[in-house]
């Protein structure tokens, strides 16, 4: 077996499964002081079921305790499926791991009433993989009166802060958040609003697909300006930050009250709105809060949404919108990234949190271990 490449920094793997519910991403990741590389990573996908309950446990519903704590097992048996899969292709040995960074899946962010869950079981993924696990990442900051959200911002300034200009990082997962990192001022990070959970239920609903592969059913419609205007109506959206949303707020329910009497609207229509809706709420949040900006480095899976990165260039130009790809890292592994240095923050005694962003009473080590 391969030596463990440890000896020039701690290993850690990092755990991501985000609003999407499309799976899990994982990276092994070594940071060396403010330097993390990443030596390799995998993804295992939800299957139907375990999807169709996570859907289930974002509303309030019948027998969600017993509910979630199942779903909670199934996540941590698909959790150290990925953490198999990343230590047999890099030669690594468990022992070798400092620690799993466990986001979990989020069932409901209510900062606002004090509390964020994110489900998926870390002491049986403590057993099922003899590594010890930081999870619950978010309550720590929240119990500090802040949004528990965002928290890859920290690790969006250690690797993408540059002296030569001000960027903003985009990640277009199920939400899309904002990460502004100009030259002499406080990072500042904030969800914008929907990224991609919108355009993949509509996808469901009308092309029983997980999603509008490269954007291009959206691409086929024509925006309609009245639903458009309808759903920018969000009170969200004008909200000055800290703020943080998820599916409690963007989800069918809210889609479908501003659908009420349009019942002629074609599906493509509504597809290529919603599409626009994303890409508008991030540029003219961009406009609002990142002056000055001049190039946005976008990750998360909605990179591979063609047609929604066409029209986020467009309209955030003259900034220049480009993947994370460009800078060396694979923008499906950024936040997974963000959550192996989290807990080796944790590990260390250091805060993950940035205050500015989350709006808590100061900076927190972040998450629960569970030693191995
Ligand atoms: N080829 C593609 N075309 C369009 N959208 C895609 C494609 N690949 C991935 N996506 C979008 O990216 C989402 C997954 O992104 P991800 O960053 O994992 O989000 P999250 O963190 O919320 O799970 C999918 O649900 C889908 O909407
Ligand atoms: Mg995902």
């Amino acid at each position: 077996m391969r030596r463990p490449r440890a000896a020039g920094g701690r290993l850690c793997i990092g755990l991501m499964s985000g609003t999407s519910l499309d799976g899990v991403d994982a990276v092994l990741a070594q940071f060396t002081g403010k330097r993390a590389r990443v030596l390799s990573s995998s993804h295992v996908a939800f299957g139907a079921r375990l999807r169709r309950e996570l859907f289930f446990l974002n509303t309030p519903g019948k027998n969600e305790i017993h509910r979630a704590a199942l779903a909670g097992n199934a996540l941590a048996r698909h959790y150290a499926a990925a953490v198999r899969k990343l230590l047999v292709a890099s030669g690594t040995r468990a022992a070798a791991i400092a620690a799993i960074g466990c986001h979990g899946q989020t069932i409901r962010h209510r900062p606002e009433l004090g509390y964020t869950t994110q489900i998926g079981n870390p002491a049986m993924l403590a057993e099922l993989t003899g590594i010890p696990v930081v999870a619950d990442f978010r309550s720590r900051d929240v119990a500090a009166g802040g949004q528990g959200a965002p928290l890859a911002p920290a690790l969006h300034a250690a690797i993408f802060l540059s002296r030569g200009e001000d960027r903003a990082i985009l990640n277009l997962g199920g939400i899309a958040n904002l990460t502004l990192l100009r030259r002499g001022r406080r990072v500042l990070g904030f969800d914008s609003g929907p990224g991609n959970c919108l355009l993949d239920l509509w996808a469901a609903r009308h092309l029983r697909r997980p999603h509008d592969a490269g954007g291009r059913w959206a691409n086929s419609g024509e925006p309609d300006a009245r639903l458009l205007a309808r759903l920018l109506r969000e009170p969200y959206f004008p909200a000055r930050p800290p703020k943080s949303t998820g599916r409690d707020l963007f989800n069918a329910a809210w889609l479908e009250r501003a659908l009420r009497g349009r019942a002629g609207l074609r599906a493509r229509d509504v597809q290529a709105t919603l599409l626009d809706l994303t890409a508008r709420t991030v540029a003219e949040a961009l406009r609002r809060h990142g002056r000055g900006v001049k190039r946005v480095i976008a990750c998360g899976g909605g990179v591979h949404n063609r047609a929604l990165m066409r029209r986020l260039a467009r309209l955030i130009a003259p900034a220049q919108l480009e993947s994370s790809a460009r800078h060396g890292i694979d923008p499906q592994l950024v936040e997974a990234t963000a959550f192996a240095w989290l807990a080796q923050r944790t590990l260390a005694g250091a805060p993950g949190n940035l205050p500015a962003v989350t709006g808590a009473r100061g900076p927190r080590v972040l998450g629960a271990v569970y030693p191995a």
